[in-house]
Order: C-alpha cells, then structure tokens, then sequence
C-alpha cells in the first residue's frame, strides 16, 4: 500500500495528534502527517506538532465572513497538500458540507464514549453520572449527525467506584491513542482496494 496523506483538525491539548504523528513516523501506520490545523491560535497542538516537523496552520473563523469561507479556506489548504484522509482531533466545531463533500467518506472522529452512548460534549461526564460499568472510546467517519457517523473501531474501559470525570477520562484517552492510529490504518487500508 502506498503511503497516504493525513491532514489533523485540533482544537486544543493535542494528544491525539500527537500519537498519530508519531505513529506515522515509528512506520506503524502507512501514512504522512502532511498538515495539521488548527481554529485556535493558543491550541498546545500547535506547538507539539511544529516541535515535531509537522507543516501547520491556524484558521480563525473570526476572520471569515462566513463558515463557508472558512471551510474553503481549509478545503484549499488540505488539497494543497494532497491530504487523502481527514482526522479530527479534539477538533471542537461542527465539520460543514463544505468540508463533508470535498472529502467524501474521508473524515474521520474520534469520541471518548463508546457511540452511540453519549453523544456531545462531556461524554465522560455523562457515562459516570449513568452510572455505567464499561466506558470506552470510538472511532466513526463524520458525516451530518453530531458523533453519529458508522463506527469504524472502539475500545472499553472498566470504569470502577472511585473513578473521577479525571481519573476516567485518562483511561479512556490511553486507549483513544492506541485506536486512533489503528483505526486510521483500517480505512487507509480500505481506500486503497477501491
Ligand atoms: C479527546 O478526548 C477526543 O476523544 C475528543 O476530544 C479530546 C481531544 O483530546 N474528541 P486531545 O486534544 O487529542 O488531547
């Protein structure tokens, strides 16, 4: 299989970029980070993604005049890369059509439950106060219902008494790190037989 383009959308912490970049680099996945971009300026991302080679860019939508804009703004710069799969990472506004359509079947999420439980904001939250007994993460290409894409890969966390929104939060995103790029190989796989 050849070697494919990534382009990563954070937000924030970027832990997850971080894993799928140095995946890519150990040559465990068949893929280059080509891009990483962000829509905040002060995301830690940023800065672990330069410290690492990676080509960034940070987009605020605030300089746009509309979301569309934004979107062919970076449509314009993932093409120019030649990125082949798009993943979000903590990426924390809603993917639009724009986006959606030029690359079809090519984006991809991330989410700290396992779906379709506990869709949105504070999965972790919403498991413990549920009070479930496995907790865990999925990997879902993104289409236009929020975290309601088909899933393409999970893991599980046992979530014991004395968890925190912290404490489980951290077991779920050990795991996200190791899926993450597992699950990027599995659709890379899956778009080179097409
Ligand atoms: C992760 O928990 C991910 O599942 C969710 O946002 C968080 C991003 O964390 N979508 P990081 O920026 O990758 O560290």
């Amino acid at each position: 299989m050849s070697n494919k383009a990534l382009g990563i959308l954070i937000s924030g912490r970027g832990s997850n970029m971080e894993a799928i970049i140095k995946a890519s680099q150990a040559n465990q996945i068949n893929a280059t980070v080509a891009v990483v971009i962000s829509d905040k300026r002060d995301a830690k991302g940023i800065k672990i993604a330069k410290e690492l080679g990676i080509t960034t860019f940070v987009l605020d939508i605030k300089d746009f005049s509309t979301k569309q804009e934004y979107e062919d703004d970076i449509c314009r710069i993932l093409k120019g890369c030649s990125v082949d799969l798009v993943c979000l990472a903590g990426y924390m506004k809603i993917v639009g059509q724009t986006i959606l359509e030029s690359f079809k079947n090519r984006v991809i999420n991330i989410h700290p439950s396992l779906l379709p439980a506990f869709r949105g904001l504070n999965a972790q939250k919403q498991a413990l106060d549920y009070g479930v007994k496995f907790a865990g993460c999925s990997v879902h290409y993104v289409n236009d219902v929020l975290d309601g894409g088909p899933l393409i890969l999970q893991d599980i966390v046992e979530v014991s008494g004395d968890d925190t929104e912290e404490t489980l939060s951290q077991k779920i995103l050990a795991k996200e790190h190791l899926i993450y790029p597992q699950a990027i190989q599995i659709v890379l796989e899956s778009l080179s037989v097409k």
